[in-house]
């Protein structure tokens, strides 16, 4: 039997409501993870540590590397001198047996690292002519990448190459004979080698912004992009004393990401494990869209290269240390689980998209000025916190100003603007909860999503509202400030 058209038009006007309805409610808070991978996973990102051959047969040490971690960086056992110790004489014993594990236990794999000054091979430091030692690089990096190939998320490519201190190369046996343009050889020969791997430059000291270490190496990437070389991350090792992360250093993040590539934290740990310095180091990268994944160096406190500092998670029975549940708390969201809001806390919005924070244009204090996105800063114009108007709706409300923000119409491509609180519907959000911190907010009045303009990722570009599709210029990672 044909039912009534009238019938049909209503049920199908019915059922759009019903997914429309389901697409805007807030998704409820999920449960929060258990282990660091599987959290640090909601997010997209890995949690690795670095794995030594020699304790694969420790159950301890496996146990707790098949349970915590997503990701394995060999710690010595792809490195020049256990790869290649005499001239073509290539030996993959202890490699062979990290790759396995990683395969078999369904971890991804950091390739570490092909061409590094440090635990070079006296026959490669001896080399003085140009043409062999560039043929001897090529064909190391060929053979040890090509063996892997298809099975490395990452290479640390060149690890190592500026001094400390200065925007220069440190002298080495590549730099002296080769020239600078060695890194730039070593890249192109490895995305030949595995062209499925992302190539990374990794280093250490280049946490800070303000140090010239890490400015040289801005440089070289900015280069790289610039002339189309092929590099795709850059790694910040973050070997950091007892104060944990210098201040500057998710703008470090956040600018290596603006120039295209990944970045990833590759060899963390702290002296003496403080809670707060472990938190504010994931909390940066997880602050960074394009900061894919932390590597911690080592498990146990007696598993560390530095292990009289106890700078690990697990200590040496292998029990969680306190910084263990502080990071396993910043990677499930911190304080606010599931993304939801919390009343009476500062936050930056930051897109997804362009990695730039919701900004009132100028800092003005007047009613009607505009809403934007701007690099993101210490600016109180670019901080929020939440009002509730109850059933699940909040205002926004601009820290430096006191005035909430409010969408100036009910069509698509409207400017939101920052009025006084007068808790209408145009100024009232509900809250699409997108996991790990990251929301969505949705305009009570038009129905229509806060959205950066075209996608854009410059400076300047309006935050206006659209109809809601959940792309990434419609999320924003709620950065507690
Ligand atoms: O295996 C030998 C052993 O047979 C010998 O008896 C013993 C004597 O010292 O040495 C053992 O080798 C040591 C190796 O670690 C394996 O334990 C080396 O001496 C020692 O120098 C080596 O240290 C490694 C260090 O790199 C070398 O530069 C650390 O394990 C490793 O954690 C560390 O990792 C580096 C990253 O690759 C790059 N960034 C810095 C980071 C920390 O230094």
């Amino acid at each position: 039997m044909t039912r009534p058209t009238r019938w049909r038009r209503h049920s199908a006007i019915a059922s759009l409501v019903l997914a429309t309805a389901a697409t805007l409610l807030p998704t409820p808070a999920s449960a929060a993870e258990t282990t660091l991978g599987a959290a640090a996973a909601q997010t997209g990102r890995y949690f690795g540590t670095a794995v030594a051959a020699g304790r694969l047969g420790d159950s301890q040490y496996t146990t707790i590397l098949n349970r915590e971690f997503n990701s394995i960086t060999a710690e010595n056992e792809m490195k020049w001198d256990a790869t290649e110790p005499s001239r073509g004489n290539f030996t993959f014993g202890g490699a062979d047996r990290i790759a396995t594990h990683a395969r078999n236990n369904n971890k991804r794999l950091r390739g570490h690292t092909l061409v590094w000054h440090s635990q070079l091979p006296q026959w490669v430091k001896d080399i003085r002519d140009a043409n062999t030692l560039r043929s001897v690089m090529n064909n190391h990096i060929t053979t040890v990448a090509a063996r892997y190939r298809g099975q490395i998320d990452s290479w640390d490519v060149v690890n190592e190459a500026f001094a400390d201190g200065t925007t220069q190369l440190r002298p080495s046996v590549f730099r002296d004979v080769l020239g600078s343009g060695f890194i730039e050889e070593a890249f192109r020969t490895a995305r030949a080698a595995d062209p499925g791997a992302k190539l990374c430059y990794n280093d250490y000291n280049v946490e800070d912004w303000n140090a010239a270490k890490t400015q040289g190496m801005y440089n070289l990437v900015r280069d790289f992009k610039a002339r189309g070389v092929p590099i795709d991350c850059v790694g910040l090792q973050a070997h950091f004393g007892s104060g944990g992360p210098p201040a500057t250093f998710q703008t470090t993040l956040t600018n290596f990401a603006a120039l295209g590539v990944d970045v990833q934290i590759t060899e963390l740990d702290i002296a003496n494990a403080p809670t707060t310095g472990y938190a504010n180091t994931v909390r940066a990268c997880m602050n960074v869209p394009r900061c894919t994944g932390i590597t911690v160096w080592g498990i146990r406190d007696s598993d560390s290269w530095r292990s009289g500092e106890n700078p690990l998670l697990f200590d040496r029975s292998g029990n969680k240390k306190p910084a263990y549940d502080s990071v396993l708390s910043v990677l499930n969201g911190g304080t606010n689980p599931g993304g939801g809001v919390q009343v009476g806390v500062n936050y930056r919005l930051v897109a997804s998209h362009s990695g730039k924070a919701a900004d009132i244009n100028g800092a003005s204090t007047a009613a009607g000025a505009l809403l934007i996105q701007w690099t993101a800063g210490s600016g109180l114009n670019q901080q929020f916190d939440f009002l509730s108007s109850g059933e699940g709706y909040y205002r926004v409300r601009a820290r430096h100003s006191g005035l909430v923000l409010q969408a100036t119409g009910t069509s698509t491509g409207a400017d939101i603007v920052q009025q006084p609180d007068a808790n209408s519907a145009a100024q009232q959000w509900r809250v699409v909860d997108h996991g790990g911190g990251v929301i969505s907010l949705v305009n009570r009045a038009s129905n229509l999503a806060l959205d950066v303009w075209s996608a854009s990722t410059a400076d300047g570009a309006r935050i206006s509202q659209w109809t809601y599709t959940g792309g990434a210029n419609q999320r924003f990672q709620l950065n507690r400030v």
